[in-house]
């Protein structure tokens, strides 16, 4: 118990200081790589029922379903399965930075899935896409990182920050905050959801003009 809240407590300080200087993810990231490797075993039993309700209430608005999608911080894969389960034609790519969540995602993934979900290790930070690569990229209570997700949606691509218990979510960012990130770089039409428990922000990259 005392352990879960200095975990939880130490997730909300690696969120806060990477958003507001992402240079210091370099010394974050391997506390918080092996903070998700230990929990990876028992992740699925800590997630509630209702912990992507933010994230889907926002998918479902949607007018244009995404041929490629991103979903960052994925961990045992619910975001990335829930997108494909919503967006039959849609490529899926779950991205993690713990070995130990995607070898669960992939143990995890529905036979009807495997080929149109897939699951690859990489820094969200440093992300090994070229530019435009998805059509949506997505966050289910993971940290962004605003420039290299910019970079790798297509113009007129959608992205999603989703808080499974609002602003007591370990990893939270208030909407202002990714508002005042995503606007600069070009972002727009931003709706924002609630649910029961959780929330969530919807924003587009503009248009190539
Ligand atoms: C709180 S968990 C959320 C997992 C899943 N999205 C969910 O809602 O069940 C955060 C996940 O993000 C991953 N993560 C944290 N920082 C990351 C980064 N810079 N790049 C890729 N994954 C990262 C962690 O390893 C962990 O699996």
């Amino acid at each position: 118990m005392i352990g879960e809240t200095i975990g939880r407590k130490f997730a909300r300080l690696a969120t806060n200081a990477a958003v507001r200087n992402p240079r210091l993810w370099t010394i974050f990231r391997p506390l918080v790589r092996r903070q998700f490797d230990a929990l990876a075993p028992v992740w699925e039993s800590m997630r509630l029922e209702d912990s992507l309700a933010p994230y889907e209430a926002a998918l479902e608005t949607l007018e244009t379903p995404p041929a490629r999608a991103l979903d960052l911080g994925t961990g045992t894969g619910a975001g990335a399965f829930a997108i494909a389960h919503l967006f039959p034609e849609a490529k899926v790519v779950g991205a993690d930075l713990s070995a130990r969540m995607l070898a669960e995602a992939e143990r995890r993934t529905p036979a009807d899935l495997r080929g149109r979900v897939t699951f690859q290790r990489a820094d969200a930070s440093a992300l090994p896409f070229p530019d435009g690569s998805f059509e949506l990229v997505a966050h289910a209570n993971m940290i962004p990182f605003f420039d290299e997700l910019a970079r790798v949606l297509a113009p007129g691509g959608h992205a999603l920050f989703a808080f499974s218990s609002g602003d007591t979510t370990p990893i939270y960012v208030p909407s202002g905050r990714l508002r005042a990130e995503l606007e600069p770089r070009g972002f727009t039409d931003f709706a924002e959801f609630t649910t029961s428990r959780g929330n969530s922000l919807l924003a587009r990259k503009a248009d190539r003009t």
